[in-house]
């Protein structure tokens, strides 16, 4: 059997093909049915639709290029950032923004410790707050508005994969845009990340 399956190289490739998915189903299949990853934690909201077009600017921008949003439940990392990531408070994020990244710290716990005015003048120039920074700057979001038209689409899109919006929210979502630049928004989205678990 042994130089059956060493001397023909196709019946090699099919098994090993079939040990490798079953292996795979092994680890993946349970965890779908496991309520701890797929339920929202308590008192989880979805994001405002100002939220929201602050985390399609975060992505648009490169932001989780050099940030990750996933604090690894290591002693260094709980310490420096808080409570550990779960999988209950991102069943709502299309697609997730973990990351492993970290050119710049972790953003999973951001929300709400530094003022809106210190996000701003950060945005606007990173060096004007942390000298040694080489993060870069982003001073069009403040010139630009939002488009408005489609934030109850985007809305909507998110309800059919299951994010609890209501027919409500999503029709008054464009109101929350009037008067705010890229940069309320960006600031608004990152205010709120990590904020149901918390706090350092
Ligand atoms: C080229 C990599 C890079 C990009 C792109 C980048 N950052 Fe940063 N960011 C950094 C670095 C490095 C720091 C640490 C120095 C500092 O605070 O400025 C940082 C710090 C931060 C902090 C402070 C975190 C803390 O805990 O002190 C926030 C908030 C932040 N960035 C948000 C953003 C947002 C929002 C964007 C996108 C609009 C962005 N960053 C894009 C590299 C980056």
């Amino acid at each position: 059997m042994n130089n059956l399956i060493e001397k023909n190289i196709f019946l090699m490739l099919v098994l090993i093909l079939l040990g490798v998915s079953f292996g795979g189903m092994v680890e993946i299949i349970p965890l779908m049915s496991q309520k701890i990853l797929t339920e929202p934690i308590d008192n989880l909201e979805p994001l405002t639709a100002l939220e929201l077009e602050g985390r399609d600017i975060y992505i648009r921008e490169g932001c989780n290029v050099c940030h990750s949003q996933m604090i690894r439940p290591l002693r260094a990392e709980v310490e420096r950032y808080g409570h550990y990531s779960v999988a209950g408070e991102s069943v709502y994020n299309h697609p997730f923004l973990w990351g492993s990244k970290r050119t710049g710290p972790d953003l999973a716990r951001v929300g709400g410790l530094y003022s809106d005015d210190w996000h701003k003048i950060h945005l606007m120039n990173p060096r004007s707050v942390v000298p040694k920074s080489n993060m870069p700057a982003f001073p069009w979001l403040f010139e630009n508005t939002l488009n408005r038209e489609l934030s109850p689409k985007k809305l909507r899109a998110l309800q059919i994969l299951g994010v609890p919006y209501t027919d409500e929210e999503i029709n008054k979502a464009s109101e929350d845009l009037i008067n705010k630049t890229e940069a309320d928004a960006v600031v608004a989205y990152l205010q709120q990340l990590g904020t149901v678990i918390k706090k350092r």
